[in-house]
């Protein structure tokens, strides 16, 4: 049954979800192994899915854990999803914007994958900071604070999580199908009653081209109608880091500065607000127009930075105790010039390499370090000019010629 399954794939036919179910439930039990799964995955990477595959995949996905019941909150629950970038610590400043509104954020994270940071590692940053809540203190917390920024629980979607890691080292990880039956099944599993996700395209994210953004955007509605689930999507550019601060620590303390309004312009602010307006709009079922103005107002009057507070001391967090690395190198322009392009995915290597991230699931993140721009696409860069900075430890290693190749200057 097995390797008929793997043949009827990789011939590009149509799997029942008898023969799904079979195969993946076999995965999570251990009769089906890791080279017959990756097998199957790889043929799925090529093959495609049709959306009756999908929805069933999406389904044993969700049935092999929990499903979490927010109904005992009043209003409407609206969950966001990332795809993946670099720089990408929007969760931080939207989770309080929309919380201070007084619509409930429940929101469980991931860690870093591949080249891509996680919101979790951001969080770990913070020194005490719980990421790891049972249900009862998710519950609790909900409920006295109306913002819980959580690791994924044990029962939520395990199957997902076990495939995740495989794969994130076969080869597996950009398929539209298994993205799309990934991230959808978890968001339903956490108990939204709409989602809204931020598919990522361009050189730092796990899609490259806009017609499989919009290929992933009308599958996760489909799944969404299926489910009755409201989704929105929006397609954002992945190109250029998000931001100027890429690395855990430095991360946090660009999502504050964003929060206390000292930032108000650039590519993440404004992904930020637009986020953050639709989240609104879509739960409180007003324009984003007005969505908007009330965004707008929660940073001016501090609510969201008050907010993010208290979710920081009720998580145990110590924001006092964010650190930087104090070893500093700055990168110098060679040329002048107006600055065209910054590589996400190339600085995002460099990251790695500092140590912000992990390459094998064993390491050990170092918060403090990181890369801040002193530059971004569209200034004028004189020669000499500080591109940007980098906060490294002594394991830390540097590629001063990769980092200078990863601005473009014409
Ligand atoms: N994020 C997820 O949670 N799953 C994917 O497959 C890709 C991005």
């Amino acid at each position: 049954m097995i390797l008929e399954i793997i043949n009827k794939k990789r011939l590009g036919k149509e799997l029942s979800f008898k023969e799904l179910d079979y195969f993946f439930n076999g995965y999570l039990d251990g009769e089906v192994k890791d080279y017959q799964m990756s097998s199957l995955l790889m043929a799925i990477c090529i093959n495609g899915m049709t959306d009756e595959e999908i929805y069933a995949l999406t389904k044993i996905f969700i049935d092999s854990g929990d499903v979490l019941d927010l109904s005992f909150m009043p209003g409407i629950k609206v969950d966001k999803h990332s795809t993946g970038g670099v720089g990408d610590k929007t969760t931080l400043v939207i989770a309080p914007i929309v919380a201070s509104l007084g619509v409930p954020v429940i929101k469980m994270s991931g860690r870093g994958l591949g080249h891509t940071g996680g919101t979790i590692d951001k969080l770990e940053s913070i020194p005490g900071f719980n990421i790891a809540l049972t249900d009862e203190e998710v519950m609790k917390q909900a409920q006295d604070i109306g913002i819980v920024l959580t690791g994924q629980t044990a029962t939520l979607a395990p199957m997902d999580k076990k495939i995740y890691a495989l794969r994130d080292v076969t080869g597996t990880v950009s398929s539209i199908p298994l993205i799309a039956a990934s991230i959808m099944s978890k968001k339903i599993a956490s108990g939204a009653d709409k989602i809204l996700i931020d598919i990522k395209v361009g050189k730092g994210a796990l899609l490259r081209t806009k017609k499989d953004a919009t290929k992933l955007s009308s599958l996760m509605k489909k799944i969404g109608k299926f489910y009755n689930r409201e989704v929105s999507t929006i397609i954002s550019d992945m190109n250029v880091p998000l931001g100027r601060n890429i690395g855990n620590s430095l991360e946090v303390i660009e999502a504050v500065d964003i929060l206390k309004g000292k930032i108000k312009n650039g590519n993440l602010y404004r992904l930020c607000i637009e986020l953050a307006s639709e989240m609104v709009s879509m739960a409180k079922g007003i324009s984003k127009w007005s969505a908007n103005v009330e965004v707008l107002d929660a940073i001016e009057n501090e609510s969201a930075y008050n907010k993010f507070l208290e979710l920081v001391e009720a998580q145990g967090g110590n924001l006092d105790g964010v650190e930087v690395s104090s070893n500093v190198k700055r990168i110098r322009a060679r040329k002048r010039g107006v600055l065209e392009s910054v590589d996400a995915l190339s600085l995002a290597e460099v990251s790695l390499d500092l140590g912000a991230g992990r390459k094998a699931k064993e390491d050990e993140i170092d918060y403090t370090v990181g890369i801040k721009l002193n530059k971004v696409v569209g200034d004028i860069v004189k020669r000499g000019d500080i591109l940007c900075t980098i906060y490294y430890n002594e394991k830390s290693n540097i590629d001063i010629n990769k980092i200078r190749d990863s601005f473009s200057i014409e």
